[in-house]
């Protein structure tokens, strides 16, 4: 039985809609090929822009859909600039768009955000030695607390502003649910690139904060109760330079919000850049699916941003869906867009300018378009054969 999967399409701000596009060929693409799954995709005008232009972020109509209608949420970018080069902000001071990104996790209790953090071939990545055989990690950034509890405020005095505070919350239900999905997902995986072992790594600050002790006395309990899974810890700091030195050592890693959201921009940094980099919101519930880069507005309109971090994520959303549905025929699409982003990284001629760099500097760059047009291609002809 075919079954019809409605998709909450919100590419937002900057280049957002460019790699939106993109990542919507490339599904399209799996969709006609495999004849299985069929997507439906109900996309809707969000962001910074938006509000600038209607007072709102978006629509009631695009909330009630993607909060209670849709089956999964793919998210382009949001966050928008005014003619001064200033951040758009709401009258709260929260970034236009807060209310999508970081409304979504709270409001659906996307309580996961699940990083891979995998060296294609035929990426440049900065570290010294390093090969696509040396990266393959999946960061899972605690979502829905940590530093970014809206419980924060600005106090003034006389009119000045004198005082603001920032509230850490860690509890235990929250470490406990994203630290055993950290642990089930070293279960799914092969180990870590070194030695094949299973490893979650606990990442925190617990020589000093007590947030990360109670974080680290969950992430134990929880360890006892996958005995095949080795476990490792790391001061965040210190992790920073372990991750690399030796990101070969590293399977899972899991850490509170703030330092979940620090640590993925290095890992991104090490796999290849923010245009190659895709996350998974994941409750037990909902799944929101985006890159880990911003709308990125210098860059927007221009057609050179790299759309494979999107296609990447629109691949993570198929699988998830699969997971949760017991589809093959997602599982099959999920497959094959990774397979597509993999054959064309490793060809090398198709590739946005970022990824002209190291091995590949006197690759003649190519547009959004022609990237997402080159996977959605492989994409048939893994099919088709
Ligand atoms: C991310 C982003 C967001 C975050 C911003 C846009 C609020 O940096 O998804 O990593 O800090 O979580
Ligand atoms: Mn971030």
């Amino acid at each position: 039985m075919t079954r019809t999967y409605r998709i909450s399409v919100l590419p937002g701000d900057g280049i957002g809609p460019e790699v939106v596009t993109e990542a919507l060929r490339v599904l399209r693409a799996a969709q006609d090929a495999l004849r299985g799954a069929e997507f439906q995709v109900h996309e809707f005008e969000c962001g910074g822009q938006y509000y600038v232009r209607t007072g709102k972020e978006w629509t009631e109509e695009a909330e009630e859909f993607t909060k209670r209608q849709a089956d999964a949420v793919l998210l382009g970018a949001v966050g928008a600039e005014d003619a001064s080069g200033q951040p758009v902000r709401l009258p709260d001071g929260n970034l236009a768009g807060y209310n999508i990104v970081l409304g979504l996790r709270f409001g659906l209790d996307l309580y996961a955000n699940v990083r891979p953090v995998r060296l294609f071939e035929g990426v440049p990545t900065p570290l010294y030695g390093v090969t696509h055989k040396d990266i393959d990690m999946v960061i899972v950034r605690e979502n829905t607390e940590g530093l970014y509890t809206p419980t924060r405020g600005i106090m003034k005095r006389g009119g000045v502003e004198e005082i603001a505070i920032d509230t850490r919350v860690i509890t235990r239900h929250g470490a406990l649910r994203v630290i055993r999905k950290a642990f089930r997902l070293s279960m799914e995986r092969n180990g870590a690139p070194l030695d094949g072992v299973r490893r979650v790594t606990c990442v925190d600050k617990s020589n000093l904060l007590a947030g990360c002790q109670l974080f680290r006395r969950v992430f134990d309990e929880v360890a006892g109760e996958y005995p095949g899974v080795s476990v490792d810890y790391a001061y965040v700091d210190a992790w920073t330079q372990w991750c690399l030195r030796r990101p070969q050592f590293y399977d899972v890693v899991v850490a509170p919000n703030a330092f979940g959201d620090i640590i993925t921009d290095l890992g991104a940094a090490i796999q290849g850049g923010l245009g190659v980099a895709p996350a998974a919101n994941i409750g037990d519930g909902h799944g929101v699916f985006e890159p880990v880069h911003g709308s990125a507005p210098r860059h927007a309109g221009q057609g050179t941003a790299n759309p494979v971090a999107a296609v990447l994520a629109t691949s993570m959303m198929l699988r998830w869906l699969g997971d949760r549905h017991g589809d093959r025929s997602c599982w099959d699409a999920a497959e094959t867009v990774e397979r597509a982003v993999a054959d064309v990284l490793r060809e090398g001629q198709v590739r946005t300018a970022d990824l002209c760099r190291g091995p590949w500097a006197a690759v003649q760059p190519s547009s959004t378009s022609a990237v997402g047009r080159a996977i959605a291609e492989r994409v048939s002809v893994l099919v088709e054969g």
